[in-house]
């Protein structure tokens, strides 16, 4: 007998596999997810779960979406895959041009690669490289914020090293500086003095580095990992003004909030900036397979063209520029590019608000409540008794998969979530957080939790 017949696959999957961000010896189930549909994942069981966290923020258009699955089906019949040192191919050439159309006319150069953290990374050689080729400097030191989270290749650790996630791998960073990012939420009374802070440490520091920075990076307008932190755009723009006065790249990481999540196609627009690099991934194949790219501008590209190999970017991947990912990617931007796109991102926006009011009615001890686009958040109060995970599990049981980050709560669902199912979560979030704040005590875990 096999040992499919005999165990199930939650058993057979904790017998041989290792999950990413998870203490194995004291995680909790996992939930065994047999298919998907629009905003709902099914388990062996048929039960349905709404998906509101866009399965790791990468699914727009909802799960098994046709036109990208078939836009995949037709590539993977033509040509799967091919090396792109030497060779080139109609699928990326065509994402290439359609973002390229997307964007400001400075960030016209693209650069593949497969996930947010090499994204990061990539950038973060340029910037490093670029003042080697144009000056001759050894600028090592980057500059982030408080919080940020760019990944987990060393590089992206580095910059992100104040985030909480990366400590166990200290010893391997290079030199990073981070400054208070300037988080706010509804209501927030001091915002303007949080930004007028950060502003000053981050020009104290630019100062006291001069020369030796290579680029600041920073996820505009909302710190994903760090648990939805939210900032104001005008703080965005202050930054970049800052970096910029003292001749320092700026890379923004939109990893997260590419692709419409904070209400516009990219979180940069509201901004009126525009950066030396900007990073895409997750959503930009609607969540179907890996892809990421790093879009930079005409004069950096510049500065690596020589006679000679040295001033080359010296990087690149197996599977880069694949070209199943880039024609699932062209169906996706089809999907973002239309009027029922925008529509639902306003609708959302809209939905969330309604959302985040009735639980302030129901649920008074949130705190932070914050919104940006379709990305929703609260915290919870510090003596709240269930952990992140043991609520993560109480959501579940509501027919809702939300992963709470330590004390916040964030909605990000994918577009195709209507009002009247936002509006039933907002309820049963209601009911399991009001259920618990009335007084069950539960055992806290024992010892800090790991959630992204
Ligand atoms: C802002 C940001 N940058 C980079 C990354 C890393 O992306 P990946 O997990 O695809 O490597 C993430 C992942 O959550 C992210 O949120």
């Amino acid at each position: 007998m096999s040992a499919n017949t005999q165990h199930t696959l939650v058993d057979r999957d904790k017998a041989l596999v290792w999950h990413p961000f998870t203490q194995e010896q004291t995680a909790l189930a996992r939930l065994p997810v047999v298919r998907g549909s629009g905003p709902w994942l099914y388990d062996e069981g048929n039960n349905a779960y709404l998906d509101l966290v866009s399965s790791w923020w990468v699914n727009l258009f909802g799960h098994a979406r046709p036109e990208i699955a078939a836009s995949i089906a037709a590539q993977a019949n033509t040509l799967e895959h091919v090396l792109f040192a030497g060779c080139t191919h109609e699928p990326a050439v065509q994402l290439c041009e359609a973002l390229n159309q997307m964007l400001p006319l400075e960030l016209g150069k693209f650069f593949f690669s497969d996930n947010g953290s090499t994204a990061v990374e990539v950038a973060l050689k340029m910037a490093h490289q670029y003042w080697r080729n144009v000056c001759s400097q050894e600028r090592r030191l980057f500059i982030g914020f408080h919080g940020g989270y760019h990944g987990d290749t060393v590089g992206a650790m580095s910059v992100g090293a104040h985030c909480g996630y990366h400590d166990q791998f200290r010893s391997f960073f290079f030199d990073s500086v981070a400054v208070p990012f300037p988080e706010t939420w509804l209501a927030d009374q001091d915002v303007d003095a949080r930004e007028a802070a950060a502003l000053d440490a981050l020009e104290a520091s630019l100062k006291q580095h001069a020369g030796q920075v290579a680029a600041m990076i920073v996820e505009p307008l909302v710190q994903g990992a760090a648990g939805m932190r939210m900032c104001r755009p005008q703080f965005i723009a202050q930054a970049v003004a800052l970096a910029r006065v003292h001749d320092t790249l700026v890379i923004f990481d939109e990893v997260m909030t590419g692709f419409g999540r904070t209400g516009t196609r990219f979180a940069f627009e509201q901004t009126g900036v525009v950066p030396d690099f900007l990073c895409v991934s997750k959503g930009i194949t609607g969540g179907f397979l890996p892809l990421a790219l790093t879009i930079t501008s005409d004069p950096i590209y510049q500065a690596f063209l020589s006679d000679t190999a040295d001033k080359a970017f010296s990087h690149g991947h197996s599977y880069t520029a694949n070209p199943l990912a880039c024609a699932a990617a062209l169906a996706s931007l089809t999907l973002l590019n239309t009027a029922e796109t925008t529509k639902a991102w306003q609708r959302l926006t809209q939905d969330h608000k309604s959302g985040l009011h009735m639980l302030l009615q129901t649920v008074p001890c949130i705190e932070r409540v914050r919104q940006c686009g379709t990305i929703a958040a609260f915290d919870l109060p510090e003596d709240y008794p269930l952990a992140a995970s043991q609520l993560h599990q109480c959501f579940l049981q509501e027919g809702l998969l939300l992963r709470p980050i330590g004390r916040t709560v964030y909605l990000m669902p994918s577009y195709v979530v209507n009002a009247e199912q936002l509006h039933n979560a907002y309820e049963r979030i209601a009911h399991v957080l009001g259920a618990q704040a009335d007084g069950a005590r539960a055992v806290a875990p024992a010892m800090p939790e790991i959630s992204i």
